[in-house]
């Protein structure tokens, strides 16, 4: 499906959650983890994604995609899902060149964000694709081909009512362990604690075993994201979870 395709098939899920319209007509509507706000894009965000997502952002299509033929070498692969802004993705990236890392976001101005960065320090180990992370890993990304999945504070869908919204669910997870290499690891970090406890519970249930006893200590490659730091602000803890897909 194309951008513009899958725009307009989230607004009409926007128009699925006014309260007036009867749920049954939309009963089919995959509920996604994101609801899909344009916002303003900056000119320097519009410019670099109109002139360089053409170059480092690879078009959402429904087939696999040659990881190694995409990057130009065999190097370990990292999915982050959701990097908002994308300062603590290109960081990351910056900070280890050994390792190739594919952001997936929907949100057009942090994709036009995280590609002004991409240009400003010439990054070469890291690729965007704009569309919906699920569709991705279900569609594009080939079993077995990735070393580590990052979910840096996902949204949190706080109300019970909006908690099939969460990214984190028993499908998903399984989903995600089936695209893990052996040894691959998912790391999921929160500041929500209900979430937390939540992703320790669904993850617990999965095939994929916890390399620490409950809760995992911040691993130094986890730079601090935007979310993060404001939820520090608010007094917020924060909750890494850890699991390894079993040799
Ligand atoms: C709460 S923000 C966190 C952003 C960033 N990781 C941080 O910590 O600053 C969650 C982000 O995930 C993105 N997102 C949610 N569901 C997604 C999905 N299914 N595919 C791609 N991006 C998604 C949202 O657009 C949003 O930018």
């Amino acid at each position: 499906m194309s951008v513009a395709a899958h725009n307009a098939a989230t607004e009409t899920e926007s128009a699925a959650d006014s309260p007036s319209l009867p749920a049954h007509r939309f009963s089919s509507r995959p509920i996604r983890s994101f609801v899909l706000r344009q916002g303003r894009l900056s000119p320097a965000q519009q410019r670099y994604l109109d002139e360089m997502m053409p170059k480092i952002g690879i078009p959402y299509r429904p087939e696999r995609l040659d990881l190694a033929a995409a990057f130009g070498r065999a190097a370990p692969k990292i999915l982050e899902i959701g990097f908002g802004m994308g300062e603590a993705t290109a960081k990351i990236a910056a900070s280890h060149p050994e390792n190739d890392y594919l952001g997936v976001e929907v949100h057009g101005p942090g994709v036009g964000a995280l590609c002004k960065l991409i240009v400003e320090n010439n990054l070469t180990n890291l690729l965007i694709i704009r569309h919906d992370a699920v569709e991705v890993l279900r569609e594009m990304i080939p079993d077995g081909a990735l070393d580590r999945v990052h979910v840096f504070f996902p949204d949190p869908w706080h109300k019970a009512r909006h908690y099939k919204r969460r990214l984190i669910q028993p499908d998903f997870v399984a989903l995600v362990a089936a695209k893990l290499s052996p040894g691959g690891i998912l790391h999921c970090a929160t500041d929500w604690e209900h979430y937390a406890e939540w992703m320790l519970e669904i993850l617990s249930a999965s095939a994929l075993k916890n390399t620490a006893d409950g809760f995992a200590p911040r691993p130094a490659y986890r730079l601090p994201t935007k979310f993060e730091t404001r939820g520090t602000r608010l007094g917020h803890g924060v909750w890494d979870i850890v699991f390894r897909r079993p040799q």
